[in-house]
């Protein structure tokens, strides 16, 4: 049905086409008998018919499922199945609908709906499963309370809400929060688990578990914590409690993204949950911990106020990700985690927001929801909540979300809904910040200074290039913090807020006795890009001076930039001025050694192309390549007396906490390493790699002698260590291709894919090999093309057992257009081989159309 091939272009669902369901949803009880190849689902479901309803149609979605039987009132009916679901007369009071229908959750390799993995079910229903495991209006805006009973032999069955009774092969369930179909969510397996509890402000208290596959049970005591801060945090910064009686979390192997909110039972890849010293890097416990407090923090920001409809996507996840953002940055380091979300921002979301597949926060239309949970719906679904507390201030975001929560609690909300509550709390009017949410594309911000008596001032220019759809934009409302410095060093204004609203707008600052040095767009106060003439004195200047370290990091990956680009286009030398101010900054104690180590992290090459291709050149991957190994060589020497010592300044010794000083201590060790194998070939990473107690170190390591070519033995011995781990070897399957020379990297990931532990029908697994080949920029845009082959084979493999990880994946021919005529062929030969795939699902071919015509 819905997943055979789209014979025509697949329909295309759109905003402006929004209609209620006619009838409310009062009641819902579902029975499972769980079988592997013939689970049955049994429902039944109270609804009652709207008055004048817009659309008095009784449709309910359906896929994959074999009716057995359906009644009406007790009576048998005989529904029509029509493509995606089943129409059926109805009477026009309130009555009951009983259906049941049989699945098959061990063939279900797409991982939506109710499937198997390692042997447990588990569900994933956000955001059009539901669909495949009963008939039923699948829409976040009907929302209804529901009972479920499970009968299997398993030895744990859950599902959301409270648990209300169980015996010998069943368990009951009932969760007293309307809630839409998405959030529904069933597990069963033999699994084991880690129990805690937590008491809320109000003294209620709440059973907490982690369940996990036997084994496991040690890689829980991280998450558990991180739960337990989560729900601190939400109630001491936003009030708000958590509402149920127990919370569980599942971790799964087979996941097709990093986690799930389900109401009270959150789903998680098994990488996002479990953790430990041994198995687990400083990287990977900051991510677990800003996960679970992301799903957690989903329990108000999309359960309790959950989407109209999933053009609203960016209500729920905008706001959930600018609220753990908040929370890792108060668990961590406030400028350390701005840092690292900017440099993710530029690396996913921009290319996404000037390429083919750019798109609103909001999208208008969309052929497939699941390839709109992106970083623009995301992160910069984020950023734009980040602008709007900038614009309001503290306070009046703080009553705005108050309001949010009082007048919505219980509703399916759009992005009208959000605005107009900070209207509402603060008297302004948010029609021109609201096109942030309409317009695709990244404003460019064009700056210009002039200083005369005294008399300073900045004119901005903002304008925003062409998208799909979208050939001209009005201006928006963007925040830019500035601050001014004096050009001896100190500060002689603090930060503030320029809100620019016009097309071309100057603002001036009175009373400065000589011309100060601006600092610019402070904290990444708007996502967008600031183009201003500048000189590399006044970076290396701000580099060393800028009170705002947000912008200290800016300057310098601004000259990082500079000497890169020159290096490339020029066959310049590395910059003899910012490798100066790079070594004063790496020795320079006072610093934190997060901020170090973020300082000494080049920009990516995929970066670099972009800025090329910015400046009119068009990017070549291997000589980007070749520059970022002189400049790293080249940096090595430089620092060749001191590394040693830094080597042995940044050791952590004692043992192994993941805390965020710990962290950024082995983050600056980690590249202090790298740079000193250079050098001496890898003899110290031998040492550590030889005396590592953790993976963090493990893993620096091994990644530094790889990358030296002289990690064969160490290799080797990972793999025999870690073989039974799959998460480890996760790790070992990326970093084979990671570390591979522009001319290896097909061949070692094409290998790879024939290794006795690839399994294509494992997300993790094939993203670790095939999204590390993405990733390596000059060996996927290897001129022979053999990335691209690679690549597009596999893709067209995966396809037809798992849509979603496929369609995702092909975003790494969004920035094909970057590159030069010959490459531009090479790709355009594997899009258009991937679309012709007999049998191509809706969700791979929207992509790749998308990526053809932009
Ligand atoms: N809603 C999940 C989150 O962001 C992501 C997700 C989407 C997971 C779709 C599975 C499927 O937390
Ligand atoms: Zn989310």
């Amino acid at each position: 049905m819905k997943d055979a091939a789209p014979t025509t272009a697949p329909e295309t669902f759109y905003l402006k086409d929004y209609k209620p369901f006619g009838f409310e949803v009062e009641a819902v009880e579902l029975t499972f008998k769980l079988a592997p190849n013939s689970t049955r689902v049994l429902s039944k479901i109270r609804f009652a018919p709207k008055e004048n309803a817009a659309d008095p149609r009784f449709f309910l979605h359906g896929e994959a499922l074999k009716l057995i039987s359906a009644k009406i009132d007790g009576a048998p009916v005989t529904p029509e199945l029509i493509a995606g679901g089943l129409i059926c007369d109805t009477p026009d009071t309130p009555f009951t609908w009983e259906a049941e229908v049989e699945i098959d959750p061990a063939a279900n390799t797409a991982l939506e709906g109710l499937y198997m993995s390692s042997g447990m079910y588990c569900t994933q229903c956000e955001a059009e499963g539901f669909r495949k495991i009963t008939y039923y209006p699948d829409r976040p805006d009907v929302m209804s309370t529901f009972s479920v009973r499970i009968e299997g032999n398993e030895k744990v069955l859950l599902s959301n809400g409270n648990p209300t009774g169980s015996g010998d092969g069943w368990a009951e369930w009932h969760d007293p929060w309307p809630k839409p179909a998405y959030l529904f969510a069933l597990v069963a397996g033999d699994l084991v688990n880690h129990p805690d509890s937590f008491t809320t402000r109000s003294g209620k208290d709440v059973e907490l578990n982690i369940w996990v596959r036997p084994g496991d049970e040690g890689k829980c005591a991280f998450g558990m914590e991180a739960l337990k801060k989560s729900m601190k945090w939400d109630e001491d910064v936003y009030g708000r409690e958590y509402d149920l009686d127990i919370f569980n979390i599942v971790a799964v192997d087979d996941f097709n993204m990093g986690a799930m909110e389900n109401k009270g039972l959150n789903i998680f890849n098994s990488s996002c949950v479990l953790a430990s010293p041994e198995t687990s890097t400083d990287a990977n416990f900051e991510r677990i911990e800003a996960i679970i407090a992301h799903e957690y923090f989903h329990n108000w920001t999309g359960n309790r106020i959950t989407c109209r409809d999933w053009f609203q996507l960016c209500l729920k996840e905008g706001l959930t990700v600018f609220r753990d953002a908040q929370f890792t940055a108060d668990m961590r380091s406030e400028p350390v985690k701005r840092i690292e979300d900017v440099i993710a921002l530029r690396a996913r979301q921009f290319p996404e927001d000037n390429g083919p597949l750019a798109h609103p926060p909001r999208p208008e239309q969309f052929q497939e929801i699941n390839n709109f949970y992106t970083a623009t719906v995301y992160e910069k679904g984020a950023e734009v909540i980040g602008m709007l507390k900038r614009l309001v201030g503290d306070e009046n975001y703080a009553a705005a979300l108050d309001l949010y929560f009082d007048r919505h609690d219980g509703q399916a909300c759009t992005i009208e809904d959000w605005l107009k509550v900070f209207e509402d709390a603060t008297g302004r009017d948010l029609s021109q910040f609201k096109l942030w949410y309409s317009q695709a594309g990244t404003p460019q911000v064009q700056v210009s200074e002039d200083y005369a008596d005294g008399h300073y001032t900045l004119t901005f220019e903002q304008s925003t290039p062409p998208t799909p759809g979208q050939p001209d934009k009005a201006p928006r409302v963007i925040p830019i913090a500035v601050g001014l410095l004096s050009p001896n060093g100190g500060e002689v204004r603090a930060t503030e807020v320029l809100e620019l609203t016009e097309a071309k707008q100057s603002f001036t600052f009175d009373g400065l006795a000589t011309k100060p040095v601006p600092s610019i767009l402070r904290e990444f106060s708007a996502p967008v890009i600031l183009e201003r003439e500048t000189t590399n004195a006044e970076r290396a200047f701000l580099l060393a001076h800028d009170t705002d370290p947000f912008n200290r990091w800016e300057a310098g990956n601004a000259l990082a930039t500079e000497t890169r680009v020159s290096m490339v286009t020029e066959g310049a030398a590395p910059d003899g001025a910012y490798l100066d101010a790079l070594e004063k900054l790496v020795r320079d104690d006072t610093l934190d050694p997060a901020f170090r180590a973020l300082v000494l992290s080049p920009p990516s090459q995929s970066e670099i192309a972009q800025s090329l291709h910015n400046r009119g050149v068009t990017p070549d991957p291997q000589k980007i390549y070749d520059a970022a190994e002189t400049f790293a060589q080249t940096l090595a020497q430089q620092l060749e007396t001191s590394l040693p010592r830094l080597y042995a300044a940044t050791t952590v010794d004692g043992p192994y906490q993941p805390d965020a000083h710990g962290a950024g201590l082995r983050a600056l060790n980690g590249r202090i390493l790298s740079l000193l194998t250079r050098l001496d070939g890898g003899e110290q990473a031998a040492r550590q790699y030889q005396a590592a107690d953790n993976m963090t170190q493990q893993y620096a390591a091994l990644a530094s002698l790889m990358k030296a070519e002289n990690g064969e033995s160490q290799s080797q011995a990972f793999f025999d260590q870690w073989q039974s781990d799959r998460l480890v070897m996760d790790k070992w399957f990326a970093l084979q291709v990671a570390c591979a020379a522009p001319d290896a990297a097909a061949g070692v990931a094409s290998d790879l894919t024939g290794h006795a532990l690839f399994d294509m029908k494992n997300p993790n697994r094939f993203r670790a090999v095939m999204g590390a080949l993405a990733g390596n920029h000059a060996g996927f845009h290897h001129v022979s093309g053999a990335g691209y082959q690679l690549l597009a084979k596999n893709l067209i493999a995966l396809d037809s057992l798992n849509p979603q990880t496929t369609a995702r994946m092909c975003a790494a021919f969004q920035t094909w257009k970057r590159y030069d005529s010959a490459r531009q062929a090479l790709i355009r030969v594997e899009l258009e081989r991937i679309l012709a795939t007999e049998g191509l699902s809706r969700d791979t071919h929207e992509m790749v159309s998308r990526i053809l015509q932009g």
